[in-house]
């Protein structure tokens, strides 16, 4: 995958060698890339590719803090992140040039022989880009749009500060885990000085592998109601005037689940909590995972089919003035403790440190995700077994053009 460009003296830092990157990235380029010429989606266009992309197996999340005081050199590592998302996502190793071996490697190299694997780089900007300890670093202050609210604290939030926030988010989604991984750090590599990694995650689908909708840990089908066609559209592309137009917000909650606890309820149980049948998906009172739930249905005691406190009616659109957002989440486990405490019950042996991944797009959280999850953070039968351990919202940028740079519009129109 590393490919042998006309030499250049240094990719990173120099600033004439921002027009040249940019310039290489967009020109067609001779078979230098990959074996299989496979699983390429396009990085250039009107909106950013992994959001409305149907979902990858793998993810690889990375937010960062700014360590600069220069909006000069933020614009510099958003050019030449943006050239080297353009470059990986087609396949080319992220730095274009021929590789002196008396210096570090120009890419690390792990992606030398894998195809493309749909890798998408989705990039956004968190509120300590427009200001970090009341400060505005960028001058950029005035443009952060009234959608990129602070997230207000929710029923129940358990907020590890080391996997909250950041200033910039890096996405990076493909059906090869080493193929996401290489991206973030080879952006991460390019940043040095400029923006450093402040937490990660990880994570994994069944969505390519499985016919139909993909499972989650708790072994629902996860993803059955998304939005699709033109309310996937109106529901994700933000349509405020100005930079934002054409972009997405997204929010994103680590949100950890005792699995052990789970394990241990009833499928009648468990299948109440969502409101859904775990093995087919369909609604309680339903037979097919797309049948439309009814929410009025009651049984021979008067109660409601589908309870009032399930997951999917607290979500669900009707029940919520029409409100849709896209969930693009990914299911993570990273690692496990050992205990042996005698009680609760569930606390013995293995504690696993895994849930889901949240990722959620909409055109504007305040009337998406914030006006779900403040009724839901309150009675969801979920809550039982999830807790929110990580948060934060990114306002993703609309995509970029052949010869742009990701941001431009923030930093350049009037
Ligand atoms: C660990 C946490 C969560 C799990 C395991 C989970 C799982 C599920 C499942 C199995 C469904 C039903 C199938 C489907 O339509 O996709 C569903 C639906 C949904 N969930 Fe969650 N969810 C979680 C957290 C959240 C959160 C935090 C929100 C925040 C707003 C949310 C919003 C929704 C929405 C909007 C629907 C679709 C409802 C409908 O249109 O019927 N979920 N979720």
């Amino acid at each position: 995958m590393i490919d042998k460009g006309p030499s250049r003296r240094g990719f990173f830092g120099v600033a004439g060698g921002l027009a040249g990157g940019i310039a290489a990235a967009s020109v067609a380029r001779p078979a230098e890339a990959h074996d299989v010429a496979q699983g390429v989606v396009p990085f250039y266009g009107p909106h950013q590719a992994g959001i409305a992309t149907p979902m990858q197996s793998s993810l690889y999340f990375g937010s960062f803090d700014l360590a600069t005081d220069s909006r000069q050199d933020v614009i510099i590592m958003l050019q030449n992140w943006t050239v080297a998302a353009a470059r990986m996502s087609a396949g080319l190793a992220a730095v274009p040039g021929e590789q002196d071996d008396d210096r570090p490697p120009l890419d690390s190299g792990e992606a030398v022989g894998l195809n493309p694997s749909n890798l998408t780089i989705t990039f956004g900007f968190g509120p300590d880009m427009f200001s970090f300890a009341g400060k505005d670093r960028y001058g950029i202050a005035a443009k952060r749009p009234a959608a990129l609210v602070d997230l207000p604290g929710f029923n129940g939030d358990q907020l590890v500060e080391g996997q909250t926030g950041g200033a910039i988010c890096v996405q990076a989604c493909a059906d090869d885990a080493q193929v996401a991984f290489h991206a973030v750090r080879q952006l991460a590599r390019m940043a040095y000085g400029t923006a450093t990694l402040k937490w990660v995650q990880s994570g994994f689908s069944t969505g390519t592998k499985t016919k139909g909708t993909a499972r989650n840990l708790m072994g629902f089908k996860d993803g059955t109601m998304n939005p699709t066609g033109t309310p996937l559209q109106q529901a994700v592309w933000a349509d405020d005037a100005g930079w934002m137009q054409g972009g997405s917000y997204m929010v994103a909650r680590r949100i950890r689940i005792a699995l052990e606890h789970w394990d241990r309820m009833r499928v009648a149980f468990q299948e109440q909590t969502f409101g859904r049948a775990k093995a087919s998906g369909a609604p309680l009172g339903g037979k097919h995972e797309f049948d439309a739930p009814d929410f009025n249905a009651t049984d021979k005691d008067g109660n409601y089919v589908i309870a009032e406190n399930a997951h999917v009616r607290l979500a669900a659109p009707v029940n919520n003035d029409g409100t849709q957002i896209l969930r693009r989440s990914y299911s993570y486990n990273d690692g496990a403790s050992f205990v042996a405490e005698r009680w609760p019950p569930w606390h013995q042996g293995v504690e696993y440190d895994s849930g889901l991944f949240f990722q959620s797009y909409q055109k504007d959280p305040r009337t998406g995700f914030v006006k779900l999850f403040d009724k839901m953070s309150k009675i969801d039968a979920l809550n039982q077994f999830t807790t929110h351990v990580g948060s934060a919202i990114f306002a993703c940028p609309p995509g970029v053009e052949k010869g742009g740079y990701i941001g431009q519009g923030l930093f350049e129109a009037a």
